[in-house]
């Protein structure tokens, strides 16, 4: 009797413990499907961004549009299975991206769903894809290139660590082409490599499979993460994509880390948010473009930056432009936002210069500051032999006879131009174009032909490459032009052109 009593008190003090209290879970229902845009009723606290889901079918949404007791989410799935009258919970929870060293070398999706057939990605730690640009406190200004291994790029708008720099200019022009360079010389390069994030924005699967191929030849995959989408996604995955490819990067970034992130392109972006904007029955503006369409660029271009803890996320979004059209609205809104651009076109591919970079319309506002100080010697030479000759061979135009000295820069001038060109996938170590433009701009290529150049430039880093290793290395650890070092520079540079010319 004793030990029932004593069981019941027991049982009575546990009770008290417990307090009811009613509880309501929030639920919505599927009013209607069109286009993967799925709109709900309910779900009063439903927030911008959160992952839904349509019960019993797992098939995840994101809120896009919240007005009064009525959602407009888009469908991370297949759509087609869901049907008005299905319950839509809430999960309370951003959407969100995996992030961590075991992406290094995958390709994904942007809600981190693999794609390479190589397993499950294990990851621990998951960032939401929208997240807030760094405050200006924890900014500072940009002081590390990043080598392309172009080398106009290198030389003439060289890109710092931290910065956004647009790529942009009309189809089929190397583009592309561009940033992939921009990847693999990351491994020749005396600077950390950065982890690279390469994002493809409604590209045709053949072609994210050509940059993986590549990438993985090359040797680049040790570094590189791809974020892919193809033109038969969801537009609302294309839109996603480089959010979730700047929140994988920014893992990295705020690990103290060098990131690069490369958006291929957004021009697709766009359109991929303007179809969804039209289907949300949002309010068209210039171009049938959403009103927040510069907005939607800005803040995702906002978060590249080069951080006090060491880390930095560089930028490459990538635009296509159409006939050349740099005035278009979203070329504009791009060039407004970044910190300069590398304008491609589409006379100069034709004409075999390439890369077909218009050098006197590309800037880079910020990257000189990072740029190597013997590069920038080298280059500042080069910048103004290249002005000069530009006004002379117009010049020329107008003359028959023209004085020797004239005619003697502008040949200067074309060799200086065919020093330049640079076939894609050979990126060139900053060592090696310091040297190349050094030989230029002294004239020790003068006496050629045109045709002659690109062999003697094959002859000369290879030269170097085989025998002035130490002075490679000098370079690399000096990164400045001493007088010392000028001298061995041209001790190396004449012993190898007497030889050639014998
Ligand atoms: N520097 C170069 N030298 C020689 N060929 C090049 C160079 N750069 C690009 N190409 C060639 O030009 C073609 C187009 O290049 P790429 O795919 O990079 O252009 P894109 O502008 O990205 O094209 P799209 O508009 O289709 O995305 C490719 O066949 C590539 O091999
Ligand atoms: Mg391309």
């Amino acid at each position: 009797m004793e030990d029932l009593n004593f069981l019941i008190e027991k049982l009575e003090k546990e009770l008290e413990k417990i307090e009811a209290k009613p509880e309501f879970e929030e639920a919505g229902e599927v009013i209607k499907v069109s286009d993967g845009i799925v709109w709900i009723s309910g779900l009063f606290k439903a927030f911008a961004s959160e992952i839904l889901f349509v019960e019993d079918k797992n098939i995840p949404l994101i809120a896009l549009n919240l007005e009064e007791g009525l959602i407009g989410a888009g469908a991370l799935d297949d759509f087609s299975k869901i049907k008005p009258g299905d319950i839509v919970k809430r999960t309370k929870k951003i959407i969100q991206v995996p992030v961590g060293e075991n992406l290094i070398g995958r390709v994904i999706d942007p809600l981190g769903r693999p794609l390479d057939n190589l397993g499950p990605i294990e990851s621990q730690e998951f960032y939401p894809l929208e997240r807030k640009a760094p405050s200006v406190i924890e900014r500072e200004p940009v002081n590390t290139p990043l080598h392309t291994g172009i080398k106009i790029i290198d030389a003439l708008i060289p890109i710092g660590r931290g910065q956004r720099e647009l790529i942009l200019g009309d189809r089929q022009i190397g583009k592309t082409s561009i940033a992939l360079d921009v990847i693999l010389n990351q491994k020749n390069d005396p600077f950390e490599t950065p982890v690279c994030v390469y994002v493809a924005i409604g590209q045709k699967m053949s072609k994210i499979r050509r940059v993986y191929e590549i990438l993985k030849r090359e040797g680049a995959l040790d570094y590189t993460i791809i974020v892919a989408t193809t033109p038969e996604d969801l537009p609302i995955l294309l839109y996603l994509a480089p959010y979730a490819g700047c929140s994988i990067g920014e893992y990295f970034r705020d690990k103290g880390k060098d990131a690069l992130v490369i958006y291929d392109d957004l021009t697709k972006h766009a359109w991929a948010w303007r179809e969804i904007s039209l289907l949300l029955k949002r309010p068209a503006g210039r171009e049938a473009y959403p009103g927040d369409i510069f907005y939607t660029h800005s803040r995702l271009l906002e978060r590249a930056a080069k951080l006090k803890n060491g880390g930095s996320l560089t930028a490459l979004p990538i635009c296509e432009t159409q006939l050349g059209d740099i005035s278009a609205y979203i070329p504009t809104n791009l060039i407004s936002i970044t910190d300069g651009q590398i304008y491609l076109e589409t006379d100069l591919f034709k004409a075999n210069f390439r890369p077909a970079i218009n050098i006197g319309l590309s800037v880079s506002r910020v990257g000189s500051k990072a740029q190597t100080k013997i590069m920038k010697k080298v280059a500042g030479k080069l910048k103004l032999d290249l002005a000069q000759f530009r006004e002379l061979e117009e010049f020329s135009k107008l003359s028959t006879e023209l004085p020797p000295e004239i005619s003697q820069k502008i040949k200067r001038g074309r060799i200086l131009m065919e020093i330049l060109k640079q076939e894609n996938l050979k990126p060139m170590t900053f060592e090696k174009i310091a040297i190349l433009i050094y030989a230029a701009n002294n004239g020790f290529l003068d006496d050629f032909e045109l045709s002659e150049i690109k062999e003697l430039e094959n002859k000369l880093l290879n030269y170097l490459e085989k025998d002035k290793k130490d002075l490679l290395d000098e370079i690399i650890k000096k990164k400045d032009l001493d007088e010392d070092l000028e001298n061995k520079i041209k001790e190396a540079l004449i012993y190898f052109f007497e030889k050639i010319k014998k």
